[in-house]
């Protein structure tokens, strides 16, 4: 398929991306696989999360977006949406705690507008403390959607009365979450699914992707991230050039 378990030989001249992004999927079939509840799953995705966060700042990757919640993840069972919200308070009140040390810069993507008071607070103090940080930009994408980010800058747009005139590739890039950042390079999926679920659709359309077979969010390690760098270490990027 699009990757193999079999360690690919790193060479000294590989490319580093200056930004990954992570679809953070598999978490339910982790869970269902050793009989546990989803919310089992979820638990050990965001512990892992972290591992590989704490990692990609290590390696020296300048820019991480992971989606952790779609504009689509909303239609889940009550019990499920709700299980995540507490467990992104949770994961916040740690990441306070834990990411105060390291030099890792945390902003949300996506319209936090639907969260909950406690969870918004929380959201802003986690930037606010780290806005100063000069390592990894780590940006959390909640609430989530590549469709709705485009309609939310569309509609600043024409808030800010800009003429068609005044806009360009460029304009449209900076009414986006991402605005100023560098585009993903790198875009992995584990778990098994083929497509982007509204996942950066702007930012990625020269983005490679990675899709990673056989292996599940919880279980994805630092190993299997080099690989994928190795992988798109090897890719021949044209951006329609020859
Ligand atoms: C990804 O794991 C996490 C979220 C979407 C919140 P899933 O919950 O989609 O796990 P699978 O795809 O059902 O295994
Ligand atoms: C994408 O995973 C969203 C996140 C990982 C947060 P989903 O599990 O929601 O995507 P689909 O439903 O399989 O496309
Ligand atoms: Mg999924």
């Amino acid at each position: 398929m699009f990757f193999s378990k079999k360690k690919a030989a790193r060479s000294a001249d590989r490319v580093l991306p200056v930004h990954i992004g992570i679809i953070m999927d598999g978490n339910g079939r982790w869970a269902q696989k050793r009989g546990l509840p989803r919310m089992a799953g979820h638990r050990a995705g965001a512990q892992n999360f972290r591992v590989i966060t704490r990692y990609c700042n290590k390696i020296g990757i300048k820019y991480l977006t992971v989606y952790a919640f779609s504009t689509e993840n909303w239609s889940r069972p009550k019990e499920e949406v709700d299980a995540l919200m507490k467990l992104f308070g949770e994961y916040l009140e740690e990441a306070l705690r834990d990411f105060r040390d390291e030099n890792i810069r945390t902003r949300f993507i996506g319209d936090v507008s639907a969260f909950s008071d406690e969870l918004r607070a929380l959201i802003e103090e986690t930037e606010e403390l780290s806005s100063d940080k000069t390592g990894l930009v780590l940006n959390i994408a909640m609430n989530y959607g590549g469709r709705a980010e485009l309609v939310s800058a569309v509609k600043k747009m024409a808030e800010d009365k800009l003429s068609p005139s005044e806009i360009s590739e460029e304009t449209v890039s900076q009414y986006l979450y991402t605005a100023g950042q560098a585009d993903p390079d790198l875009i992995i999926r584990p778990s098994g699914e083929y497509r982007t679920s509204n996942f950066l659709l702007w930012q990625s359309a020269y983005s490679e992707y990675v899709f990673m077979d056989n292996i599940l969010w919880p279980d994805f390690t630092t190993d299997d991230l080099e690989r994928a760098i190795d992988i798109y270490s090897q890719r021949n990027r044209r951006f329609g050039g020859v």
